[in-house]
């Protein structure tokens, strides 16, 4: 067999021009969504996810705000930053780009965000939101792959779920959004005793682990639905250097019925979540 792909830049592309509607909406009323984008530091990959992240509100008609400070910063520069655009009525979201240097109390950070601004949902009061099942702001990834899941319409309820990772940008998140989908969800992580045992009974097989190709066609279930979250590097070979995810996608392709490509898949989906819920938050003002 070989499995179907689930097209992230397909599914993005159709979400971004809706998007693009409602932001032309919402001009009208006088509102323009806005998102401001925090980058603390020179980590390459990050500088990237934030150049997309601004482009793709450009594209759907909405302002963006980016705001840079180097490695060193003081953080109660972007304390201070990060109040002023609290209350900055134009401002709709706020993202503090992670993870961010060391000398930085990140919690702390996240934490000082205005709840109704936290369009990534990493406050702890979004957090809690979700968990009791009442989402304010969905993690913008999970988010992505709940809507990936809907469109290629994989079965939910009662389903064997195995998320791999347990980060609180990912892992925990989605393992909560599919129990509240009814699945019947594991958590596994690096001290998992033995991850092809739990893999293997998947029949959704969430992989978020940020380690190259772990996760092989010997250890997926045939006919399972693979969502591959990684975004890592080849370290070697003829691929060396290219983008490839945690999901050895070769193999797993043989076993697996539906699989999401790395790249093209959730990786694009993510910001197409952030601008989602950067809609939401300018929408809920302008009410
Ligand atoms: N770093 C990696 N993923 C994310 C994300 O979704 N949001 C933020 N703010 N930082 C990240």
């Amino acid at each position: 067999m070989t499995a179907r792909l689930i097209d992230g830049n397909a599914l993005s592309t159709q979400l971004r021009s809706e998007f693009a509607n409602r932001a032309a909406a919402l001009k009208e009323k006088g509102v323009t969504p806005c998102l401001a984008v925090i980058l603390v530091g020179e980590d390459p990959a990050s500088a990237v996810y934030v150049r997309n992240k601004v482009a793709g509100c450009e594209k759907a008609g909405m302002r963006s705000i980016k705001d840079v400070y180097g490695p060193d910063v003081d953080p109660s520069v972007v304390l201070a930053r990060i109040a002023e655009l609290n209350a900055d009525p134009a401002v709709h979201g706020i993202l503090v780009q992670l993870p961010l240097p060391k000398h930085f109390d990140s919690e702390a950070v996240l934490e000082s965000i205005a709840p109704e601004k936290d369009v990534d949902g990493f406050h702890a009061e979004n957090v809690g939101a979700l968990v009791q099942g009442n989402p304010r702001f969905i993690p913008c990834t999970p988010y992505g792959v709940m809507k990936m899941l809907e469109s290629a319409k994989v079965p939910l309820k009662g389903a064997e779920v195995v998320v791999v990772g347990r980060s609180n940008i990912v892992g925990k998140p989605m393992a909560m959004l599919l129990l509240a989908r009814s699945c019947t969800v594991t958590i596994c992580h690096s001290q998992t005793k033995d991850l092809a045992f739990h893999t293997r009974r998947a029949d959704i097989l969430v992989a978020a682990v940020g380690r190259e190709r772990m996760i092989t066609g010997d250890m997926i279930k045939p006919g399972a639905t693979v969502i591959d979250v990684g975004m890592n590097r080849f370290s070697s070979g003829p691929n060396a250097g290219k983008l490839c995810g945690d999901v050895d996608f070769e193999s797993a392709r043989e076993v697996a019925g539906a699989i999401t490509p790395v790249p093209g898949g959730v990786g694009p989906m993510t910001i197409t979540m952030l601008l989602a819920n950067t809609l939401e938050a300018a929408e809920r003002c302008a009410k």
